[in-house]
């Protein structure tokens, strides 16, 4: 039997194939592009993804027996606003987790309704990328659409609605909407009020792993597949992308490094730190995990290469650079505001430290080794929280880079593991869709079966050594940086 794994990113939808056994059989990626009408802002029209989506489960399914595909699952961007009117007409482009055009409702969020009160009622405090100050920006510059919005859903979820009629989220996904009580996994009702929403506006919630329905019938007829077809609630991209990264308990790691680079910890329980800088999410097994997110990691690999640099020849850029730990030129990585750990949607990129010896490859070296501090003070605040962290896996399109793991490996002096197939995402939903049709038990027996360790890259005493004065600097740059990075707002 086959599963099908949807991964709705950013900069595309990547499906994937899969074997119940957890035999990858084909792969298809269908890129898109963002709308970025003003600084700052970052939206993309519902319609693409699902038209994209259909495109891709045709190419993906062109030349098997498609009576034998039993499930898809999804793992999603998260945080977008999706709203969607009485008839189901999507009201306005979704605003997407790298958006900051929402600083002021972050702000009303977290200093009028108050940090306090929200870790209370949500386990988390405001982010601008998070769904809840979308809603009121919504409310507050948009009225009239605000008046007409029927269904709220987060990206991957209107891939579901559109498929089979299901209007459902999981509580992966759910957490990062700034709704949900994470802890006890039900809607604040008190969040839906200063939102102005009503909990019937929001999507039914479900367990990752969980089967919420079946395709719709015309749409099982477009792709040729049987009407019993069931769909998994799926998950957020990180929670799916640490189900196939095998990271489900306690103790484990994995570092994205994504559009987005992210730090997931899974824990037993829900756990709220004391200064809220990293978030405390649901997980796709039925547990939790922390998260760090910065919201700019493999972007900045790209935007330094493909539009500054001019080349996609990403390994020559990268074969000057030999003199790792001694770089004197720091790169802050905050091309759209950053996340973890400092709230600051007005953040923004920043090189320091070059002088007239300065060569192409430090500067490229400083882009690699930015981002990597940043995805540091992540796992720094875990630390700092009790968590002992020694390893970790390591997945995304960055992760292809023997030199930017090592990076990772020795300035996060963490143990990095690499799996035999790295798939993301879309592997977590294809087997979130295994376990919701019976094929296997639960989330963590799947994970035992299907993934394997092969790599290792050990963080080298001298360098991290290295690394980690060159982090103390690092530290300091965001806060000399701040006040400036107001007034450029
Ligand atoms: C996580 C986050 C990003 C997006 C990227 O909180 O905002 O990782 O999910 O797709």
């Amino acid at each position: 039997m086959y599963y099908i794994g949807v991964d709705l990113g950013t900069s595309s939808v990547k499906l994937l194939l899969m074997e119940e056994n957890g035999e990858v059989i084909k792969t298809v990626t269908r890129t898109y592009d963002c709308q970025f009408p003003h600084p700052g802002w970052s939206e993309q029209k519902p319609e693409v993804w699902f038209e994209e989506t259909m495109r891709g489960i045709k190419e993906l399914t062109g030349e098997i027996e498609k009576g034998r595909v039993r499930g898809i699952g999804f793992g999603g961007q998260m945080h977008g606003l999706v709203t969607l009117d009485e008839n189901d007409e999507v009201l306005r482009p979704a605003i997407l987790w790298n958006d900051g055009r929402t600083e002021k409702q972050t702000r009303y969020l977290n200093e009028e309704i108050g940090e306090e009160r929200l870790a209370k009622l949500t386990a988390n405090i405001a982010f601008a990328g998070f769904t809840a100050p979308k809603i009121l920006w919504m409310k507050e510059n948009e009225p009239q659409l605000f008046a007409k919005i029927h269904k709220i859903m987060l990206p991957k979820d209107y891939l579901i609605y559109r498929l089979s009629g299901e209007f459902c989220t999981d509580y992966s996904d759910a957490s990062g909407m700034l709704l949900l009580d994470v802890e006890h996994k039900c809607y604040s009702k008190e969040m839906c009020e200063i939102c102005g929403i009503k909990e019937e506006m929001l999507p039914r919630l479900c367990e990752s792993y969980e089967k919420v329905g079946t395709l719709r019938p015309e749409i099982a007829q477009e792709l040729g597949f049987s009407e019993q077809t069931i769909l998994a609630a799926g998950a957020g991209d990180n929670a799916a992308a640490a189900v196939a990264m095998g990271v489900v308990e306690e103790g484990q790691c994995n570092i994205s490094l994504g559009t987005s680079g992210t730090v997931f910890i899974p824990t037993e329980r829900c756990i709220t730190g004391s200064n809220h800088a990293i978030h405390s999410f649901a997980a796709a097994d039925g547990t939790f995990h922390l998260m760090g997110c910065i919201l700019s990691a493999a972007s900045c690999n790209q935007w330094w290469a493909e539009k500054i640099m001019e080349t996609t020849d990403y390994a020559k850029e990268q074969e000057g650079i030999k003199k790792l730990g001694e770089n004197p030129v720091y790169f802050l990585p905050y091309l759209m505001g950053e996340r973890s750990p400092h709230n600051d949607p007005f953040a923004r990129g920043a090189f320091l430290g070059m002088s007239l010896d300065t060569t192409r490859a430090d500067m490229m070296q400083a882009v690699l080794e930015g981002v990597a501090f940043a995805l540091c003070d992540s796992v720094e605040i875990a630390r700092a929280q009790g968590i002992g962290l020694a390893a970790s896996r390591i997945c995304g399109g960055g992760a292809k880079s023997l030199l930017w793991r090592r990076m990772v490996a020795n300035i996060c002096n963490l143990k990095l593991e690499i799996l035999e197939h790295e798939e993301g995402p879309s592997m977590g939903g294809a087997i979130l869709a295994a376990v919701a049709d019976g094929v296997y038990p639960d989330v963590r027996t799947a994970c035992k079966e299907i993934v394997r360790v092969t790599e290792t890259v050990e963080p080298e005493p001298e360098l991290a050594e290295k690394y980690r004065k060159k982090y103390e600097v690092y530290k300091q740059l965001y806060p000399a940086l701040k006040p400036v990075y107001q007034k450029l707002a």
